[in-house]
C-alpha cells in the first residue's frame, strides 16, 4: 500500500527502542521486597554432581557443575549452595553451550542469578521460544552474580527451554549462572525493557497485518495493531498533541490494559511512540485502566491513571501515577503510588472506582472519578469530586459527591469529564450504554454539579468512553472509542475524528470535526443547487471508499431522503444514510433528527472511512456507525423518494490517510 512499508516501519520500531531505552529509567522498585511462597519452582540449582537433565557441548560448560572459583580465575561471589554454572573451564578461550530440558512456562517471573562477560548474543543465557530467543540476559564483566528477571506473563504456558551460550574467546569470555527459579513474584524489577519491548515487538510483528486489512480505517486515529479501547489523557505538551489510549499490545480482545501513545503538531501527522504504561507486576499491578495527563507545578508531564491490582479486595482499584521524561515521551511509575487510595473516602464504600479525569478551576486543582455506591444495582451512580492539596499532585482531598445520575436504571458512571466551556460546566459520562452529557453549574464551595440540559454525544452503537483537553488555542477537543468491529484482522478498535465541543445558545453541546482535517481532502467533486424528484441520483465519476461529504439539503416535499453511501454500481447495495419521519438513520442506528421543514436545510457532514461512519448533522447530533460494505462498492448516490429536495450546496471529497 505504501512505498517501502517495511522498512519504514523497522527504521521506526528500531527508533522507537532506542527512544524507549535511552528515556526509560529502571522500573522503580522503592519499598519492594521479594517474597518467596511454596508454589515457587526452582528450576536449576546446580548443586548436584552433574548436569542432570541439562547438555553440554563444547569445552567451556565441563563435565559437571562447578564448585566455585576455576584455576586462574578471579574470586567468584555471589552463588548459592555448592554448585553453579561457570563457562571459566580452560579459561576464556573455550566455547560451548548449556541446553535445559523444555518445561511448561507456569509462573510470570523467571529469576537467575548471573555474572560474567557482557558480550550480547555470544556470552548469554537465552529463553527460546517457537525456536527463536525470546528474552536474553548477559552478565556484567563481573564475577560476581546478582539477581536478573524476566517477565513472562505474555508468554505464558507456552513451552520453552533454556541456553546458557558462551561463544566468546577474548576477555570475559565466559557466564555464570545459578539458582534459575519461576516465582509469581518479581525477584528483583524486571528489566525494565523486557515488558515494554515485549509488548512493543508483539505490537509491531502484527502491524503489517492489521495495516494491509482492507476494513481499517485510514483517517482514523488506530494503534498500530490489535485491540484498543477509551482514549485517555489527551493533552497538549511542548508544542505536541499527546492522545494515550487503552491498549492490550498481544492480542485483538481486550486485556493486559497498557496506555498506547502517539503525539502530533497538527493532529494530522503522527508519531505512534513507546508504550507509555504497562502493568508493573513486579508492583502487583495488572492492569493499567483509563485516566488523564496533565502538568504538575514543576513543569512534568505527569499521567494518573487506574491501577488494577491483584492486592486484597478492598484496594483492588487505586489512583496511580507516572512521570513523563522530559518531552513527555516515556514514564516511570511514581514513587508515591497510590496517590489516591479507598482510605480517602473514610467509611463510603465507592464500587468500580476508576478513570480519574483532572480540571482546575479558579486556580485549584480538582479530579473526578466515576464509580458507584451499591454494587451497581442501579440508582447510585456517582461522580466523585477531589482537590489536589499539593502542586506535584500527589496528595488528595476528597470532597463528595459531585453529581448522582438522575436516572435509577444507570448503574455506573465510567470515564467521566468534566470541564467549563463558554458560561457553563459540561459533565460527559459514560454509562455502560450511549453516552451522555450534562451542562449546567459547578459550585465549588459545596463540591456540587447541578444540571440544566442533558443529551447523547453520539447517537451511534459504536461510540464510548471519550476523553477530551483544551489546547493552546482555547479549543475543547474531544475523541470518542469507536468499539465492535469484527475480530480476526489483527486490531480491533479507534477513535472517532477529533471534535471540537461548544455550548449552543440553548445549553446543548455542539460537535464539530477539527478544520485540520481538510489536508486529508483530495480534489473535491461539486454539485451546483440541484433538484432531485422520486429519484437515485449517482455522483458521476465518483468511486472512493474513503471520502468527507459536506451537503446542505433542503426538503422541498421529499417523504424520504438519503445518501447511498458505498454503494454498488446499481444502487442495489449501500451503507444508507436515510432523513425518515424524524430520524436519521445510519444502517443500523439512528437518531432524533426532525425533518427540515420546506426552505429550511440540513446540513450533514459525513465521513466514510473503510468500515467507519461519521456524521454530523447540524454541527450537533453525531451518529457513528461501524459497517462492512464490500471492497468493491465505492459508487455515491443521492435520492428523494414520495417528492423532492434541493440541493443547496454539495461537495465531496476523497480523503487520504492521516501520516504516521
Ligand atoms: C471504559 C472502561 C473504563 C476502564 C477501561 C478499562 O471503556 O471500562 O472504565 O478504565 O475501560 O479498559
Amino acid at each position: 500500500m505504501r512505498p517501502n512499508l517495511m522498512s519504514a516501519r523497522f527504521l521506526l520500531f528500531v527508533s522507537l527502542l532506542l527512544l524507549g531505552s535511552a528515556f526509560v529509567a529502571p522500573a522503580a522498585q522503592r519499598g519492594y521486597q521479594f517474597r518467596p511462597t511454596t508454589n515457587d519452582i526452582v528450576f536449576a540449582d546446580f548443586d548436584g554432581n552433574d548436569w542432570g537433565t541439562w547438555t553440554a557441548t563444547g569445552d567451556a560448560f565441563g563435565s559437571s557443575p562447578a564448585r566455585g572459583t576455576l584455576p586462574a580465575q578471579q574470586p567468584v561471589s555471589g552463588y548459592q549452595g555448592r554448585g553453579l554454572v561457570n563457562s571459566f573451564v580452560q579459561g576464556d578461550k573455550s566455547t560451548g553451550k548449556l541446553v535445559s530440558p523444555p518445561f511448561a512456562i507456569k509462573l510470570p517471573y523467571l529469576n537467575f542469578l548471573i555474572g560474567g562477560g557482557n558480550h550480547p548474543g555470544e556470552v548469554c543465557i537465552n529463553l527460546i521460544i517457537d525456536g527463536r530467543v525470546a528474552y536474553s540476559a548477559t552478565g556484567g564483566d563481573s564475577e560476581h552474580l546478582r539477581w536478573h528477571t524476566w517477565q513472562l506473563f505474555p508468554v505464558m504456558k507456552k513451552t520453552a527451554h533454556l541456553e546458557v551460550v558462551d561463544q566468546h574467546t577474548g576477555g570475559w569470555g565466559h557466564i555464570l549462572i545459578d539458582q534459575i527459579t519461576m516465582t509469581a513474584q518479581a525477584r528483583v524489577s524486571p528489566y525494565v525493557n523486557d515488558a515494554v519491548t515485549l509488548a512493543m515487538t508483539s505490537q509491531m510483528e502484527a502491524a503489517p497485518r492489521a495495516e494491509a486489512d482492507a476494513t481499517h480505517p485510514v483517517f482514523h486515529f488506530a494503534a498500530p495493531a490489535y485491540w484498543m479501547n477509551d482514549p485517555n489523557g489527551p493533552v497538549y505538551f511542548k508544542d505536541y498533541y499527546h492522545i494515550f489510549y487503552q491498549h492490550n499490545p498481544f492480542g485483538e480482545q481486550w486485556g493486559h490494559m497498557h496506555w498506547g501513545h502517539a503525539r502530533s503538531r497538527d493532529l494530522i501527522t503522527w508519531k505512534h511512540l513507546p508504550i507509555a504504561l504497562w502493568p508493573s507486576k513486579e508492583l502487583g499491578e495488572e492492569h493499567v485502566f483509563s485516566g488523564c495527563a496533565t502538568t504538575n507545578n514543576r513543569g512534568e508531564l505527569i499521567t494518573l491513571y487506574t491501577s488494577i491490582g491483584n492486592r486484597s479486595a478492598s484496594d483492588y482499584a487505586e489512583q496511580w501515577a507516572a512521570l513523563g521524561d522530559n518531552l513527555g515521551n516515556t514514564f516511570e511509575k511514581h514513587r508515591a503510588n497510590p496517590i489516591l487510595s479507598e482510605k480517602l473516602h473514610g467509611d463510603l464504600k465507592v464500587y468500580d472506582w476508576r478513570d480519574p479525569f483532572i480540571f482546575r478551576h479558579q486556580g485549584v486543582t480538582y479530579l473526578v472519578c466515576g464509580g458507584n455506591l451499591n454494587q451497581a444495582k442501579g440508582g447510585q451512580a456517582v461522580v466523585l469530586l477531589y482537590e489536589a492539596l499539593n502542586g506535584e499532585l500527589t496528595q488528595w482531598k476528597f470532597r463528595g459527591e459531585l453529581f448522582r445520575h438522575p436516572d435509577s436504571n444507570v448503574k455506573n458512571i465510567e470515564c467521566p469529564n468534566f470541564f467549563k466551556l463558554g458560561s457553563r460546566w459540561v459533565l460527559i459520562i459514560s454509562p455502560h450504554a450511549k453516552v451522555q452529557y450534562f451542562t449546567g453549574d459547578f459550585d465549588p464551595v459545596a463540591g456540587k454539579f447541578t444540571y440544566s440540559q442533558r443529551g447523547l454525544m453520539d447517537y451511534g452503537d459504536s461510540y464510548y468512553a471519550p476523553n477530551c483537553m483544551e489546547d493552546l488555542k482555547g479549543r475543547r477537543i474531544l475523541w470518542g472509542w469507536l468499539r465492535g468491529f469484527k475480530d480476526g484482522r489483527g486490531w480491533n478498535g479507534c477513535l472517532t475524528l477529533p471534535r471540537i465541543l461548544n455550548l449552543e445558545p440553548d445549553g446543548s453541546l455542539g460537535q464539530i470535526p477539527v478544520p485540520e482535517l481538510s489536508r486529508l481532502q483530495g480534489e473535491a467533486q461539486t454539485l451546483g443547487v440541484t433538484e432531485i424528484r422520486h429519484a437515485t441520483n449517482f455522483v458521476q465519476g465518483f468511486a472512493s471508499d474513503t471520502f468527507e461529504i459536506d451537503a446542505e439539503i433542503e426538503c422541498a416535499d421529499a417523504q424520504e431522503f438519503g445518501f447511498l453511501l458505498r454503494a454498488s454500481l446499481d444502487g442495489s447495495r449501500a451503507v444508507p444514510l436515510v432523513q425518515e419521519s424524524g430520524r436519521l438513520r445510519l444502517a443500523a442506528t439512528s437518531a432524533p433528527l426532525p425533518k427540515p421543514e420546506p426552505g429550511h436545510t440540513v446540513r450533514l457532514r459525513i465521513f466514510s472511512d473503510h468500515s467507519v461512519f461519521e456524521v454530523y448533522a447540524n454541527g450537533r447530533l453525531c451518529l457513528s456507525q461501524i459497517a462492512y460494505p464490500d471492497e468493491k462498492e465505492r459508487a455515491l448516490a443521492l435520492y428523494a423518494s414520495g417528492g423532492g429536495i434541493k440541493l443547496r450546496s454539495f461537495k465531496v471529497w476523497p480523503m487520504q490517510a492521516l501520516e504516521f
